[in-house]
């Protein structure tokens, strides 16, 4: 269930009908249940890259093999929840398949399970985000795809999502694909972290991390992102942003 991605050129034109290129030779390979992390500067072409590597855009020059016969879940950017549906609806409607039993275990995992009757409009943006991941999970993904999910959220509770998808990542051994800007983020979720540049982005660099999350101590994250600053160190905008 490996993931391959080769995606040549993909450009935007603008209201000016010029054209900008927002990825270029962003070449990979994801290996079956591996979590790869992409981290790049805002604007950089993250969610654009997302979008083409899950079949919503096909507007692109290059080839995306995604993992045989695997269900997607994707997680977007903003938690896009259908806001006259309850929250339990939401995640329902996306698996009807799933068993009661995996619902209450995944309801658990997200601490969802005070607010299963509750509407979107009542949450707040951290238990949307939990809604929109538990949604993603229910459907039992071969391939799971998640853009930015720890953005805007407080550091306790971004801490806490963050284990809370470790958690998930490692009981369902998804191959997965996350999008940050936060290193602190790629190094603690990561098999697999990749570097990009500003736009166009571009792969600068591929650092597998090859102790399991659970055990990664904060002595090693350290000098894992000692050395993202030291292969960063040309790019300015990565610079800035790490
Ligand atoms: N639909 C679109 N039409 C035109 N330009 C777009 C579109 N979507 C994204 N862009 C541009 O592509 C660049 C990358 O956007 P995006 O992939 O959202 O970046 P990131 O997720 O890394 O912050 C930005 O400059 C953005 O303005
Ligand atoms: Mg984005």
């Amino acid at each position: 269930m490996q993931l391959e991605v080769e995606i040549a050129r993909k450009a935007f034109t603008n209201a000016a009908g010029e054209r900008h290129d927002v990825l270029v030779d962003l070449k990979f390979v994801l290996g079956a249940g591996e979590v790869g992390v992409f981290v790049g500067p805002s604007g950089c072409g993250k969610s654009t890259m997302l979008k083409i590597i899950a079949g919503l855009d096909q507007d692109y020059q290059g080839r995306v093999v995604r993992p045989a016969d695997a269900r997607i879940g994707m997680v977007f950017q903003e938690p896009r929840l259908l806001p006259w549906r309850s929250v339990e609806e939401n995640v329902r409607l996306a698996a009807p398949r799933a068993d009661d039993v995996a619902l209450s275990a995944l309801f658990t995992v997200l601490e969802l399970n005070a607010h299963r009757s509750h509407f979107p409009g009542e949450l707040s943006l951290g238990l949307a985000r939990r809604v929109a991941l538990a949604r993603a999970f229910a459907v039992e993904p071969g391939f799971l795809i998640l853009d930015e999910p720890l953005t805007s959220l407080d550091d306790a509770l971004a801490m806490r999502l963050r284990d809370q998808i470790a958690t998930l990542v490692d009981s369902q051994s998804v191959t997965t694909l996350l999008v940050t800007h936060d290193v602190d983020d790629a190094i603690r979720l990561g098999d697999r972290v990749f570097l990009l540049s500003s736009r166009p982005a571009r792969i600068l660099a591929e650092l597998p991390i090859r102790t399991p999350r659970k055990a990664r101590g904060e002595a090693e994250i350290a000098a894992i992102k000692a050395e993202i600053a030291r292969r960063t160190n040309g790019d300015s905008a990565n610079g800035d942003a790490l």
